[in-house]
């Protein structure tokens, strides 16, 4: 409608050095002081690495059998808070995750490492953080740009380009983001760090790996239906999962459950922009002990 067409759009500010726009940043000391408990679980990713996917499964995970009304009548960022999220359309990311009468609370957040409460590090809580490679990033990124105008302008798709490599994006440059995280997993042992390649390539391993992280042990039916649930086409047709209740996104431009694919960046990218990426690339990403798969 209308309404959502014509919000104005909002600007891009460095923020402790992270260029970052007011609906993330104005709840900053209510976010800062949020109060974790040591069963809350933190799913955290760059924008547009497959939040929404994994935050699926693990609702799936722990209230698929319990609260299957939850499935119908819940949408997925009610029920896993947008713990930054401060804008007037709708309930305040902070708000929501005070609130929530399930347990464990499942929390995304998209920042980057350093910007956690530090109260998620002093409860030692579960944290999940979601990778997806830097090519198909920055496709799912533009799109999401241009659909949502809770995000500046994007431009067109070479401008975008070019800001995707400067990192002056929201959220900033994801070969810092990836590279911090990374990082913190070698001092803070209850990080999972997964790969959107690896969940598309093969879904159920990976939910294995989540399951035993998080010391669940579920039925190999009910497993099963987990991995049906979180099928991209079953996403995209969900209701509950797919954002199409979300204010402020325009889907006429594109849907949330935009592709859901491994190397749709070769759709995007021309020849040159390719070569300009990889060069710039092997310059940012120097530990040999992150690596990432462009297809699969
Ligand atoms: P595309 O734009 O490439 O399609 P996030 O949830 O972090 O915002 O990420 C959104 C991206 O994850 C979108 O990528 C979306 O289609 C993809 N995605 C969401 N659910 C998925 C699923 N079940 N399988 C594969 N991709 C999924």
């Amino acid at each position: 409608d209308s309404k959502k067409v014509n919000m104005p759009r909002p600007e891009l500010f460095d923020f402790h050095g992270v260029p970052m726009t007011h609906f993330f940043t104005d709840d900053w000391e209510n976010v800062q002081n949020f109060k974790a408990r040591p069963d809350d679980i933190l799913i955290a990713t760059y924008p547009k690495a497959g939040t929404t996917w994994v935050s699926y499964i693990l609702d799936l995970l722990y209230f698929g059998q319990t609260s299957p009304e939850r499935q119908t009548s819940i949408p997925i960022y009610e029920r896993v808070p947008y713990l930054e999220l401060n804008n007037p359309n709708v309930i305040s990311g902070k708000d929501l995750a005070d609130n929530l009468p399930t347990t464990p609370r499942l929390i995304k957040t998209h920042f980057p490492v350093q910007f956690v409460p530090k109260s998620f590090w002093e409860q030692n809580c579960r944290v999940i953080y979601v990778a997806r490679n830097a090519k198909d990033n920055m496709v799912s990124y533009f799109h999401f740009n241009c659909m949502t105008r809770l995000l500046p302008e994007p431009g067109d798709w070479s401008s975008f380009y070019q800001k995707f490599l400067d990192g002056k994006v929201l959220y900033g440059s994801w070969y810092d983001h990836v590279s911090g995280w990374w990082k913190k997993k070698m001092t803070y042992p209850n990080l999972h760090y997964m790969c959107y390649e690896d969940l598309s390539e093969d879904t159920g391993r990976e939910v294995d790996k989540l399951c035993s992280f998080l010391g669940l042990s579920p039925s190999a039916e009910f497993k099963e239906k987990v991995v049906n649930g979180v099928q991209f086409d079953n996403m995209k047709k969900n209701q509950m999962a797919n954002y199409s209740t979300f204010p402020a996104m325009d889907f006429n431009i594109c849907s949330f459950m935009r592709k859901g694919k491994v190397g749709d960046w070769k759709n995007h990218f021309t020849v040159a922009q390719n070569e300009g990426f990889d060069e710039d690339y092997k310059k940012k990403m120097k530990d040999p002990t992150l690596q990432f798969r462009n297809e699969i």
